[in-house]
């Protein structure tokens, strides 16, 4: 379903259940990481694409009639259309985490908001995505960002991409309990249209690379193995890379070398060895990765995704059978088969696989991963395709 016509949908069924059309209409992208994974919080780089799959809300200020909006003129009213599930938010005062779940990151936007001194309106909201949930393509991030975008526009006021950025990570961090790098605000922010965001996650300095060329597309395998991120692998992993970083007296595992990592092996945990030994090579694939896809060299590109793989399988020990089998069918496919690479994207332990194909063969290296995938696994994989796609937009104000 293209951008249009979710807004279409959403704007249909906001006028059904509240008798007029919507007054603003938002939107805002999920992504898929081509590389740099887990590097984001070691202040390294990363690659990540926005994808065609948004999370659209569709909004008016209440009736003024009292029997009209649920309860008076200070309450946010959203509606989600996926579990036609209804969250009311009292806005007259900072607001707390509350039920149901997926309303904290709603709710902890608000509150960001609320930080920087704003007032916010009562509003009736619908909420209508195609951002698969639990796939690692952020959904969350979609969430955020687009309710940060639509209060931008019920207040009148734009804050700074970055800042707005920063404050839907906070949002994840304080009301979610994930404490996530910036790299998917970041991206549903700020994604163009046919570019990858080459993001530097210590300076913040973004690079826009192009990726038109109408010969590769962008493969993304939902293993349909649902990821928690909320557990505490993810931080974890996160301290790992702290300890490690502290022994090598450096701030972060963006300024160590994989030299210096291995003097100092014998004075680390292997296990902490490992996790520093993908970040330090992660972040150098991720510069290298850019450089390929701005050269067109895509086998290089390929290449490098694979080896991320590898890293986060036996180093960084984030994969899953299911991940690590729906990148061997890849692999065997072959770049004869069309496959330049492919590997887990996201956080991992389930969620997807992106892979950088051959346009052309597209619809054969589908069917064969599908077939491969349900005869080793005994399941569904789901294969879509997408362009780089926009960041967050205001598509009715
Ligand atoms: C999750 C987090 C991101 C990033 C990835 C791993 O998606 O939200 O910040 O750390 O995992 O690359």
């Amino acid at each position: 379903m293209t951008l249009n016509e979710l807004a279409d949908q959403a704007s249909q069924r906001f006028a059904k259940a509240s008798g007029r059309p919507p007054r603003w209409i938002v939107a805002a992208p999920g992504r898929v990481n081509v590389i740099g994974e887990h590097t984001d919080y070691n202040d390294g780089f990363v690659l990540p694409m926005a994808i065609e799959f948004y999370t659209v809300m569709a909004a008016d200020v209440p009736l003024a009639a009292p029997d009209h909006g649920g309860g008076g003129s200070s309450i946010i009213s959203i509606n989600d259309t996926l579990f036609n599930e209804t969250a009311q938010i009292e806005v007259s005062q900072p607001v707390i985490r509350g039920e149901p779940k997926w309303s904290n990151y709603v709710r902890g936007v608000i509150a960001g908001f609320q930080w920087r001194g704003e007032k916010i309106p009562a509003l009736d909201v619908l909420l209508h995505s195609t951002v698969p949930l639990g796939s690692g393509l952020s959904s969350s991030a979609a969430l955020e960002v687009s309710t940060a975008t639509l209060l931008e526009a019920a207040i009148g006021k734009k804050i700074d991409p970055v800042e707005k950025a920063l404050l839907c990570q906070k949002a994840e961090h304080q009301f979610a309990g994930m404490p996530c790098g910036i790299m998917d605000q970041f991206i549903s922010v700020m994604g163009r249209k046919d570019h990858l965001l080459l993001l530097d996650c210590r300076s913040r300095q973004t690079e826009f690379v192009p990726m038109s060329d109408p010969g590769i597309a962008v493969l993304i395998v939902n293993t349909n193995v649902k990821h928690e991120l909320t557990g505490s692998e993810y931080p974890t992993r996160r301290r790992q890379c702290e300890t490690a970083a502290k022994i090598l007296g450096v701030p972060s595992l963006r300024d160590a070398t994989a030299a210096a990592l291995e003097d100092a092996r014998g004075r680390m945990d292997p296990v902490v060895y490992r996790r520093a030994r993908h970040i330090i090579g992660e972040i150098e694939r991720t510069v290298h990765a850019a450089e390929g896809v701005r050269a067109s060299n895509w086998l290089t590109v390929g290449q490098l995704m694979y080896a991320s793989h590898r890293s986060l399988r036996d180093d960084y020990q984030v994969s899953c059978p299911e991940l690590d089998a729906v990148v061997e069918i890849a692999e065997a496919i072959g770049v004869e088969g069309g496959v330049y690479g492919c590997r887990m994207t996201g956080g991992g332990f389930g969620g997807c696989c992106v892979a950088l194909v051959k346009a052309e063969s597209v619809e054969a290296i589908s069917k064969k991963i599908t077939a491969d995938y349900q005869k080793r696994i005994g399941k569904e994989a789901t294969i879509f395709v997408s362009r780089p796609a926009a960041g967050a937009t205001v598509i009715k104000a």
